[in-house]
């Protein structure tokens, strides 16, 4: 079995304000690398910005900024939520740096030219300027853009294209044996779907003029690389792609690129085209995830139910924020999210679950052990860990909360605290028991609550009870 676990997250676009949707996928992705190294691999998670974007030219201009300025706070924007979230990511790549990005997208792209992949025509397109994507009828609803239920514009231009057509079947053959593994299945269905219907060449370049901070064609410099050569390049350009390839040969072909569903079909089609042209290996799957919604509806200014992860953070503590992304919302489906249903599922799983699970054993160990329990090694948490091989997030964490209910019933029920009294030994044994089971509590929540993982192993080891509540409960 392979000792590298290579993740990623999209790179995000830096006109949007950092919210909900965000801070989830980079939580999810933290989790699920922090689960492999817990298993012994050597884990890798990469994220970045998506900076060669037309949208942010009419920002900078409004601000006085340059493009440089610009992308480096938003960047650092980024690197405060990450840092605020506990995410322990290993690079951040940014698709305007010309040192680490810019070889490599452009050495695939004289691959995909080696190939006879790229060849130049006019075109005339459905041009959606909010989503800078050309559309086919196909691709409309009722005429629309899907996403921005606007009218594209007819647009007529000189482009590079790249021969997707060619690679259609293929791609469905890879998808539906699983070589390219889609998950969730309804994903995978979609995907497939798509892909009977064939696809069509795609637009790879566009005029210099429309985003002039982008990356030269090589050969070309009146024409810039386009999205697709551009961003989805990152998962290998950081690796060194193009350039210094040794982390490359190390930790490609990817584990999983972690993806909203609203940018499938980049990923199970464009990208793997990008790859088979290209002769790279594919990444082994694809996890597609739902998106955050709130009250029912997606997140928006207008509606007034975006959520603030800094709020949440600030006020019930990062943990708590990566609890809820972690087991209230499935990473399969959409999820919805409330400050009132954030509040009720803190106070009855964190203050009331976990907190007070801690303090109970732990105050019981205090005062009627002699000494701080040995640990031996914990053994059986294969079963529980296996969940996070398989994405199952939500249920990894319903295993747990199981046995911190199982442990709290317990003590209710045998209430060690009063057979301590009639029989010294039986009640010390029942409650070293339940220290052990406390620690293995602790292993189990080290994906999810890093910190609060680490703080019950130390109470453990010390034999205390915590100073300060884990989570104190707000009314
Ligand atoms: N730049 C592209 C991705 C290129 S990857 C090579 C992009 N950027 S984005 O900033 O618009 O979105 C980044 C990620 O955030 C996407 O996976 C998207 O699905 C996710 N989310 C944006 N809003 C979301 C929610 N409300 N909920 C969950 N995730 C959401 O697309």
């Amino acid at each position: 079995m392979s000792k590298t676990f290579y993740i990623t997250t999209p790179i995000f676009y830096p006109n949007a304000k950092l919210h909900m949707g965000h801070a989830y996928t980079v939580t999810l992705c933290d989790i699920i690398c922090r689960a492999q190294k817990i298993q012994g691999k050597e884990g890798y998670l990469l994220t970045g910005a998506d900076e060669n974007t037309g949208k942010i030219l009419k920002v900078v201009e409004e601000q006085g900024q340059s493009v440089e300025e610009y992308l480096s706070q938003v960047t650092e924007n980024f690197k405060d939520l990450y840092s605020k979230l506990g995410i322990s990511y290993n690079q951040f790549i940014k698709t305007s740096d010309k040192e680490k990005h810019w070889p490599g997208a452009q050495a695939l792209w004289k691959k995909l030219v080696d190939a006879g992949d790229i060849y130049k025509a006019s075109y005339t397109g459905l041009y959606c300027v909010g989503c800078e994507t050309f559309y086919t009828e196909k691709d409309l609803a009722d005429g629309k853009c899907p996403v921005h239920l606007t009218a594209p514009e007819q647009i007529k231009e000189e482009n590079y294209f790249f021969r997707l057509s060619k690679y259609t079947q293929v791609i469905k053959e890879k998808i539906e044996s699983d070589e390219l593994l889609v998950l969730p299945q309804t994903r995978k269905n979609e995907i497939l779907a798509l892909l009977e219907r064939g696809l069509e060449d795609i637009s790879f370049s566009r005029p210099v003029k429309n985003v002039p901070h982008g990356i030269p064609v090589p050969g070309d410099n009146s024409q810039v690389i386009y999205v697709w050569c551009d961003a989805l390049v990152n998962y290998i350009s950081a690796l060194g792609y193009g350039r210094d390839d040794e982390l490359f040969q190390k930790f490609w072909p990817a584990d999983v690129h972690v993806v909203g569903k609203d940018i499938l079909r980049f990923h199970a089609a464009i990208w793997p085209a990008m790859l088979l042209s290209a002769g790279i290996s594919l990444p082994k799957s694809l996890l597609v995830h739902g998106l955050i919604t709130s009250g029912g509806h997606k997140m928006s200014k207008s509606l007034g139910n975006v959520i603030d992860p800094y709020e949440l953070i600030e006020e019930y503590g990062y943990e708590a924020v990566r609890y809820y992304l972690a087991r209230e919302v499935s990473p399969f489906e959409d999820g919805d999210m409330t400050t009132e249903r954030f509040k009720e599922s803190y106070n009855a799983n964190l203050a009331n679950g976990i907190g007070n699970l801690t303090s109970r054993i732990m105050k019981m160990a205090q005062d009627n052990l002699d000494a701080p329990i040995v640990i031996t090694e914990e053994k059986n948490m294969s079963e529980y860990f296996a969940l996070y091989d398989t994405y199952e997030i939500s249920k990894a964490g319903d295993y747990v909360w199981n046995e911190i209910k199982f442990l709290d019933q317990y003590i209710q029920e045998h209430q060690p605290f009063k057979l301590i009294k009639t029989d010294k030994e039986a009640g010390q044994k029942m409650i070293s028991d339940l220290v052990a089971r406390l620690h293995r509590v602790a292993l189990m929540l080290a994906p999810i609550l890093p910190e609060t993982s680490e703080k019950i192993k130390t109470l453990i080891k010390e034999n205390k009870v915590p100073e300060t509540q884990l989570f104190v409960r707000k009314d």
